[in-house]
């Protein structure tokens, strides 16, 4: 059967409340810390996507054994049987790179085409810097092999607002004799700074210093809350129809996290959050949406990252908008799954709407309504989706192409957004 989807407009007021499955970051970094843990750590609802299930593979392949939702890590990393391979995921990469620094033996990770022509050479300065021997191929790309490191405490500052960067130190400096501290631009998801102070291995301050004091993890329980990247394309849909509604209980409200909701509020959606527990001081809570008018929007500064994997959803709702959109200081869309600056204007234009790629970011010509038409996914997750989300208020459906890349985060993505459309 082809890989393809097609996707008729909702043309409906839709009405809903959805529970969103397991965030992708929290549930990549519970599997990592259960690894490294001292003990055994429970972890319920871990996200469905492919992404996740490579991480928690690799772990079992490095030694780490499962019993349903039950993690008992192994002493130390177990010689793998080749390459580790980190799938289509970045977290993955990064993430094992800091955590399998100190291991005793030299691991090589690595990946997809994708994920081989992303920049891994943004590891090498800060896990060098603790003494870490990262090497990575000559164009800073992957495979990448880390491992056998002594590992010195050391302050570091990095230039990216990237919170797997400082993630893969931050898991590395634990294992490191002495203090260590990274600092970066604002604007990450801080969920690692966030469960290592809770777990007394460091301290993230008031600003975007974290200290980290080496140390053992505990064994833990983490019931992962739902997704706000997967969530934003029901949000978005929400937002592109006037008086449609969606709630979202038990979504990470990490601030990192929250910049759509600071876009879609700009743009005239109305926004309501409430806070309504936390994960080891990770905020969770519910968020309900209601689509209203749309306006452009100029999109910059600490908003970018902390709306970065969102960008996309972006430009699907400038299209929709009255006025011109603007993305800037973006350049990091170029990392990601695709050169998501290209991908996201191809994406807008093939649906009859006007997009222009810039140097770091992109414009959207809000004409208030888009064709529909056929979309190549580029096998990026967030495009195809994205697309799909699109139809939500064209005039025409749209096709996807290569529609299965969304297994890599939400497989039942398309049943989910359409069963909301047939809501009332
Ligand atoms: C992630 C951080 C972001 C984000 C990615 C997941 C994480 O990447 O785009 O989807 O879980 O830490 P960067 O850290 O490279 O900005």
């Amino acid at each position: 059967m082809e890989d393809q989807r097609t996707i008729e407009p909702a043309r409906r007021v839709f009405k809903t409340g959805v529970k969103i499955p397991g965030d992708k970051s929290l549930s990549h970094r519970a599997l990592v810390f259960a690894s490294l843990a001292e003990d055994e750590s429970e972890i319920t609802g871990l996200a469905p996507g492919l992404d996740v299930g490579t991480t928690a593979a690799a772990l079992e392949q490095l030694g780490m054994r499962r019993t349903g939702d039950r993690f008992d890590p192994a002493e130390r990393p177990s010689e793998p049987d080749g390459a580790v391979d980190c799938g289509n995921s970045g977290t993955t990469m990064r993430l094992l790179a800091g955590s399998l620094a100190a291991a005793p033996l030299r691991i090589t990770l690595t990946g997809d085409d994708s994920l081989l022509s992303r920049p891994m050479e943004r590891l090498v300065a800060p896990l060098g810097a603790l003494g870490v021997d990262l090497m990575t191929q000559e164009d800073g790309t992957a495979p990448i092999t880390t491992g056998r490191g002594s590992l010195i405490g050391t302050d570091v500052s990095i230039d990216v607002a990237s919170a797997q960067v400082r993630t893969a130190f931050e898991l590395a400096a634990i294992q490191a004799t002495g203090t260590s501290a990274i600092d970066s631009p604002p604007g990450y998801r801080d969920h690692t700074e966030r469960w290592l102070e809770a777990f007394g291995l460091g301290d993230a301050g008031e600003g975007t210093k974290m200290t980290v004091v080496p140390g053992r993890i505990p064994g833990a329980r983490y019931d992962i809350p739902g997704d706000p990247s997967s969530a934003a394309y029901l949000w978005a849909s929400a937002a592109l129809v006037e008086g449609a509604h969606v709630v979202t209980p038990g979504i990470s409200l990490n601030p990192g996290r929250l910049g759509f909701l600071t876009i879609l509020e700009a743009m005239g959606a109305t926004v309501h959050g409430e806070v309504t527990g936390s994960i080891h001081g990770d905020v969770v809570g519910t968020v309900a949406i209601t689509g209203g008018q749309l306006r452009a929007v100029e999109v910059f500064g600490n908003t970018v990252a902390a709306a970065i994997d969102e960008l996309p959803l972006v430009a699907v709702l400038g299209a929709y908008a009255e006025g011109v959109t603007i993305v800037r200081e973006a350049g990091e869309l170029r990392a990601k799954e695709s050169d998501r600056i290209a991908s996201t204007t191809e994406m807008i234009r093939a649906l009859g709407g006007g997009a222009e790629p810039t140097e770091d970011g992109f414009a959207v010509i809000g004409t208030g309504f888009l064709d529909g038409g056929t979309v190549d996914g580029v096998g990026d997750h967030r495009i195809a989706m994205a697309a799909a989300v699109a139809a939500t208020a064209a005039n025409g459906p749209v096709t996807v192409l290569g529609a299965s890349a969304a297994n890599v985060s939400w497989p039942s993505f398309y049943q989910t957004l359409e069963a909301v459309w047939s809501s009332q």
